[in-house]
Parts: structure tokens; C-alpha cells; sequence
């Protein structure tokens, strides 16, 4: 039976178009700034989220690194919220690399953080105690409260405090073209308020490897030193480029519009899923109210739920029946749809785990009957 890997969207494979265009792809030296295909693909992301210009960088995690090297000097401080991906998931970078430190800020369920809280969370430059507060930062989507996506209001007024202040606004848009696609925005409206975005191809866009960071001309220079100060400066990177350049092309290969299809996907296996007894709500920021999974939290690619019993056994039989899904933080589990998740698949995963509850059900009633 085929696998099906609901772990993330970064195991996607990539496409026969990207495939092939890779195999054919004019290449240069990249650290020259020679190579026509990462010059192409740089254009065309600063084109479609409207900038002034792209860098090419091997991840995301690599996009938001040089995006703080280029937004911030040593001792300064970035405003995050406290379950994004920068504080949690990037091997503390901004401490280790950058030399600054974050203040974190709790998000709200729709992975908002209220804009009085960020305003209240500046520092006061005139205090030589203090730390100076040199950027803000939000994530679109944001994963932990289930990929929630936001909104081109909510960027705007973000952006609006910290420029009242002097300080960029920078959008870890891993999933940035999930939130496009979900709120049916423009990538120029949802990106024009910030300063720097990073978006990555290597997730829901399919590609094997990449991210991009776009901004300012005289920003992406000094991101494109810290990316040579990380040994982010590749050559005929233009091989990997030619994927992006695919998936971010207008035509039938293209793969921004397809996100709708991994949302509907998404929906329509929550919405099964909540009718399972056994799968319930992620809790926290993810669905905070108790009870039932709501398929309504759903507006992306992910899903996130509590199964009742031991988790690890519920992954290990869901494994054993070729679905794979993943532990996720404060006991949840994730299951995230992309490309290589069809709609008949949706159908199978939902048979897959009805028979999994089933049979851990089964062996917790009679191990409980065993012990009495
Ligand atoms: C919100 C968010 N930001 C950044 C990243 C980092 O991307 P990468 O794995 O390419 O470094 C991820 C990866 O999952 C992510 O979910």
C-alpha cells in the first residue's frame, strides 16, 4: 500500500515540471551573482509579494536568521510571540548568532497578538538599562494555533506600531501562501505592510529545498552578508532555484492556487475525524474550548487534535496501516495535507484511524479489565 505522510508539507515530492526543469536549468555562480536562474526566481518572488528585491536561502530557518542579521544590531531585541517557530524551533539563532534577545508574547487562539501588548512591549530607548527594541515579528500562518492565517488588517495594524516606533515589521511567512490562498488576498496586499517576509518553497509549494526572503534593496544586501556569514552562499544553486520558479509560475504547474486543494482536504479529514470518539481538542491556542475536534479551526493545510489513551501507541498502529502522522507539542498530534495527499486518500486515512481507535479501545478495556 502507498505511504501516506500527513507529518508535514515538507515531504512533499518534488514534481515531474520541477523535475524536469531542474535537469535543464541555466546555471551560473551564485556568490558572483551570476546565475540567471536564482536571479529569475528572486525577481519573481519580490514581484509577486511586491518588493524591491529576493534572496535566495536554503530554509526558513535560514531566511528568518539573515532577515534578523539584516534588520538588527547585537543587543537589540525582537517582539515575537512566545509558540512561533523564531523562539521555539530555530536553536535560539537570534541568541547565538545575531546576539539579541526576544521578548515573547503570548498569541491569541486566531495566532494573533494583541496589538496593545506589542505596543506595551517596546522598550524604553532613553534607559541605558534596557535593551533597545529593534524588530517585530509574526508568523503567517501561525502553526501552533493550527495554521491559522492572518489577515491584511491585522499585518497593516502590526506594522503600523512598530513603524510609529521606528522598528520593521518581519512576517515568518513559512506558510505564506497558505494564508494567500486561505483569505483569497493578494501576496502584494498581505506582504505590503511589512518590511521583510520569508516565504518557503521546500513546504506546501513542493519544492525539494528552498525559502525566500524578500525586502528592501538596501535590506536584502546586508541579509545577502549574513547569509555569506552563515555559509548560506551556494554556487550553481540555480538547480534548486528552477524548482521554485515552477512553483511559484502562473500555469498549470504552478502551485500556489492547488493550496486550496490541501485545505479542502484538510476540512474534509477534520471533519471526519471529529466524529471519531477517541479524537478530541488540541486544547490551548490550537481550539481552546474542550470536547470535540472543531473542523471549523481548520482554514489551512493543518490539523491538530488530542486522541484519548497513549498517543504514541495510536501513531505506532496508524503507522502499521501506512498513514503517518506526528507528535506535536502539549500532547497533540498533527496531521498536515500538501500535494501528495489526494482527496481519495482523505477517505483512507479516516478508515485507517477508525480502525486504530477501535483497536486501542479495545485493549485499554480489556488491560482495564485485567486489572480489576
Ligand atoms: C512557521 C515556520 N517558520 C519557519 C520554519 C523553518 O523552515 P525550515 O524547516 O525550512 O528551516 C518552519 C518549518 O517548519 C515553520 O513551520
Amino acid at each position: 500500500m502507498r505511504l501516506i505522510d500527513l507529518r508535514s508539507d515538507t515531504v512533499t515530492r518534488p514534481t515531474d515540471a520541477m523535475r524536469r526543469a531542474m535537469a535543464s536549468a541555466e546555471v551560473g555562480d551564485d556568490v558572483f551573482g551570476d546565475d540567471p536562474t536564482v536571479i529569475a526566481l528572486e525577481e519573481r518572488a519580490a514581484d509577486l509579494l511586491g518588493k524591491e528585491a529576493g534572496l535566495f536561502v536554503t530554509s526558513g530557518t535560514q531566511g528568518n536568521l539573515v532577515a534578523q542579521l539584516g534588520h538588527l544590531a547585537r543587543g537589540q531585541e525582537t517582539i515575537a510571540a512566545s509558540e512561533s517557530h523564531m523562539i521555539i524551533d530555530e536553536a535560539a539563532g537570534h541568541a547565538v548568532i545575531v546576539g539579541t534577545s526576544i521578548r515573547a508574547l503570548r498569541e491569541r487562539p486566531d495566532g494573533t497578538l494583541d496589538p496593545v501588548e506589542i505596543a506595551d512591549a517596546f522598550r524604553d530607548p532613553s534607559d541605558p538599562h534596557e535593551p533597545i527594541t529593534g524588530l517585530v515579528t509574526i508568523e503567517n500562518t501561525h502553526a501552533h494555533s493550527m495554521g491559522q492565517p492572518l489577515s491584511v488588517e491585522y499585518t497593516a495594524t502590526v506594522a503600523a506600531i512598530a513603524h510609529e516606533r521606528g522598528v520593521p515589521l518581519h512576517v515568518d511567512g513559512a506558510r505564506f501562501f497558505n494564508a494567500v490562498v486561505a483569505q483569497e488576498v493578494s501576496a502584494r496586499a498581505l506582504a505590503g505592510p511589512a518590511d521583510s517576509v520569508t516565504f518557503c518553497l521546500s513546504k506546501g509549494l513542493g519544492c525539494p529545498v528552498g525559502s525566500v526572503l524578500v525586502g528592501s534593496k538596501d535590506f536584502i544586501w546586508r541579509a545577502r552578508r549574513g547569509r555569506k556569514l552563515v555559509g548560506g552562499g551556494l554556487r550553481q544553486v540555480g538547480i534548486l532555484a528552477a524548482a521554485g520558479l515552477v512553483a511559484l509560475g502562473d500555469g498549470p504547474d504552478g502551485m500556489i492556487a492547488r493550496l486550496a486543494d490541501d485545505h479542502a482536504n484538510a476540512r474534509r479529514l477534520a471533519e471526519g475525524l471529529a466524529e471519531l470518539d477517541g479524537i478530541e481538542s488540541a486544547g490551548g491556542i490550537a481550539q481552546p474550548a474542550p470536547g470535540r475536534l472543531d473542523p471549523a479551526r481548520v482554514r489551512t493545510n493543518f490539523i491538530l487534535f488530542k486522541v484519548r489513551g497513549d498517543r504514541a501507541a495510536f501513531l505506532a498502529a496508524l503507522k502499521a496501516r501506512d498513514v503517518l502522522m506526528v507528535e506535536y507539542p502539549h500532547g497533540a498530534v498533527r496531521a498536515a495535507t500538501h500535494h501528495d495527499v489526494t482527496a481519495a486518500d482523505v477517505d483512507t486515512i479516516l478508515q485507517a484511524t477508525r480502525e486504530v481507535l477501535r483497536e486501542t479501545a479495545g485493549r485499554s478495556a480489556a488491560a482495564a479489565g485485567a486489572r480489576t
